[in-house]
């Protein structure tokens, strides 16, 4: 008698395990600790929004092309739009002539310049869109309650952490982690995911550390 084979671990379980250290070095950099701490300003949050208003823009718009394709599409979820969102952030902590008064760190345009150079590559957009998104849905609400409780801040401004379609993270995040392990992906395009994961990950706290050199002090 053969033993049967291990099942194979699944692309969700194997993001949300592949990017542990990743996710805990970002969650530490001294820029999120000390503006989850109380210790910035509104100022250095309405810089964090201008880096993810860049971020997004090309996470967007990777999603708009990857909608074309059968496997891409089951990926995208129009409620998970935050474009609109974080302009809307922005026309209320900078000034409706925000456009002409953020600025984007060089950290930001290298991550925003990598997820353009994404093209139709379905893999690497599901590292990316999971990194982001599913980051948003869960420790982005705990974000939120912060920036709620030491900068005053409430609806305003706070768009970005507001899913108005989505009344309940845990279900949505359960439906999204099977369309990612609902993908047809092969061993070797599995663990490109997966190292591509990691990569956002350091593109974001490459981010942190942009703005730590601002706020940080
Ligand atoms: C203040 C900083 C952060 C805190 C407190 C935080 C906290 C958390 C918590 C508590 C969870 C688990 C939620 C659950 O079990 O459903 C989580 C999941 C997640 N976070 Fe964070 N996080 C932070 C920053 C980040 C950043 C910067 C990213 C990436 C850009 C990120 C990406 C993710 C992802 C992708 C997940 C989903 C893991 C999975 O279930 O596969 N987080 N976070």
């Amino acid at each position: 008698m053969t033993a049967a084979p291990a099942s194979t671990p699944t692309l969700s379980l194997l993001l949300r395990e592949g990017t542990r250290p990743e996710h805990e070095a970002a969650e530490s950099s001294g820029f999120v600790e000390q503006l989850m701490r109380g210790e910035l300003d509104v100022a250095a949050y309405a810089d964090l929004a201008a880096q993810q208003y860049a971020i997004y823009g090309a996470l967007e718009a990777a999603s708009a092309v990857v909608r074309h394709d059968a496997q891409g599409a089951t990926l995208v979820f129009d409620e998970l739009t935050r474009t609109p969102s974080i302009e809307r952030d922005l026309a209320f902590l900078v000034g409706e002539d925000w456009a002409e008064r953020i600025t984007i760190h060089p950290a930001t345009e290298a991550y925003a310049a990598h997820l353009r150079g994404l093209g139709d590559d379905v893999a690497r957009y599901a590292a990316h869109a999971y990194t982001r998104y599913l980051g948003d849905l869960s420790g982005g609400q705990i974000i939120k309650r912060m920036m709620e409780r030491h900068y005053g801040l409430s609806v305003d401004g706070l768009a970005f952490y507001t899913f108005d379609e989505i009344p309940k993270a845990k279900p949505f995040k359960d439906v999204y982690r099977e369309r990612l392990d609902g993908l047809a992906l092969d061993a070797e395009q599995t663990a490109r995911t997966v190292a591509e994961a990691k990569l956002a990950f350091r593109l974001n706290s490459a981010v942190f550390a942009d703005l730590g050199a601002v706020h940080v002090r």
